[in-house]
């Protein structure tokens, strides 16, 4: 069991700012997802939290200690690497044992935690056996035992599963989080799996270039991203974001761009209201197949995905993606969707931050009445 708080957690590589000031408060049992794209400071964090890096700046505390400045070993901590790190001269019990005996538990003690261990996760038949004679599941469960054997307060992993086959990663991913709701350790997790995060975390952590975009629970990223940017790091394809205007028109808003006219949930102002210059953005799959919807596109090219297709469109010289049931149209195809005024989402055309509807008390300028929402 494990609180772990990170403040102003900064780490420079030289020159290079590789994480700048991560502050973040994980309650016990949580299990986080560090998400981003490659080279945004996961594995840094990461090794930093394990005390296998050094942090330039900030503070770690785990259930209330500062730990900054503790050695790994205590920290409670258990690290599953992507390599999975396993002895190859040794055999899958020994392997696992490995970081008890380095403990002095007594004999009696290891063996049966590690009897423990290797049945919840199914390798009491492979414990003779040594890493070279194993799949690479197997491994990664090895690699898994020899962390929960330690009984850590929370588990860390570097993107333990991106070595396996998708129906085995899957597979594992399933398993890992029967065991978190078996346990309730505290689980940090990298990876930079989208599906991997959706399905596991209770909270995504997104990073970009060493900061932290957006925390919040996977519906909450998806639903209301906090920026263009974690928009289209989000969802197979991501939302589709282009250059719109906000204008009322006859007592109702809309959004407008070349081949593109909606209408969006917002209040129409009474005093009217002067065009705004946005970033729009719909999903893929929020585009509904509607012989009367207000979007007339033609159909470049389809892809096929299994269950559905994505459509990549152009409305006038606006491109577009739909994510639609298959088989729908055909390239060549000029066909018309519809968008519920909900499903439309609106970030700043500068900072890409996302905007909210906030009536303003304090002037009566109209077009401040959309405001950029909290980076929540
Ligand atoms: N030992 C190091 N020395 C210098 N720069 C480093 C070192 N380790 C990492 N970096 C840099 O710090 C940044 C963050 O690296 P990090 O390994 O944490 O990224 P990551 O998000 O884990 O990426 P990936 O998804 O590719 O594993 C990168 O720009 C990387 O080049
Ligand atoms: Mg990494």
């Amino acid at each position: 069991m494990s609180r772990i708080e990170l403040s102003g957690l900064t780490k420079d590589y030289g020159s290079t700012r590789a994480l700048n000031s991560i502050d973040l408060d994980v309650a016990d049992g949580e299990f986080i997802v560090f998400l981003g794209p490659s080279g945004c400071g996961k594995s840094t964090l990461l090794r930093m939290i394990a005390g296998l890096a050094e942090p330039t700046a900030g503070e770690i505390r785990i259930d209330g200690h500062d730990v900054t400045d503790l050695p790994p070993r205590d920290r409670r901590l258990a690290m599953v690497f992507q390599s999975y790190a396993l002895y190859p001269h040794l055999t899958v019990a020994k392997n696992v044992a490995f970081p008890l005996r380095a403990r002095s538990v007594r004999r009696a003690e290891i063996t049966g935690r590690v009897e423990r261990v290797a049945s919840s996760l199914a390798l009491t038949e492979l414990l003779a056996r040594r890493p070279a004679a194993l799949s690479g599941g197997q491994r990664q469960r090895v690699a898994l035992a020899r962390a929960m054997v330690q009984e850590p307060g929370a588990y860390l992993m570097d993107e333990p599963l991106s070595n396996l086959d998708a129906r085995l990663r899957s597979a594992t991913r399933t398993e890992l989080v029967d065991l978190h709701d078996r346990i309730g350790a505290t689980f940090l997790y990298v990876t930079h799996d989208q599906i991997e995060a959706m399905s596991m975390a209770t909270r995504i952590v997104l990073l970009d270039s060493g900061h932290v975009e957006q925390v919040g629970a996977p519906d909450e990223l998806y639903d209301q991203p906090a920026s263009t940017f974690v928009a289209a790091f989000l969802g197979a394809p991501p939302m589709c974001l282009f250059d719109a205007v906000v204008a009322s028109e006859n007592d109702r808003m809309v959004v407008r761009a070349p081949g593109i006219h909606l209408p969006i949930d917002l209040p129409t102002p009474a005093g009217g209201y002067a065009p705004h210059e946005v970033t729009a953005g719909i999903r893929p799959e929020r585009m509904v197949l509607d012989p009367r919807g207000q979007i007339a596109a033609e159909v470049l090219t389809v892809e096929n995905v299994g269950s559905d297709e994505v459509l990549h469109l152009r409305a006038h010289t606006t491109t577009l993606q739909a994510r639609v049931r298959r088989p729908t149209a055909r390239a060549g195809d000029h066909i018309r969707l519809s968008v519920a005024a909900g499903d439309i989402h609106l970030f700043d055309r500068s900072s890409g931050r996302r905007l909210q509807w906030k009536p303003d008390t304090s002037t009566t300028r109209e077009n401040t009445l959309i405001r950029q929402g909290a980076a929540s």
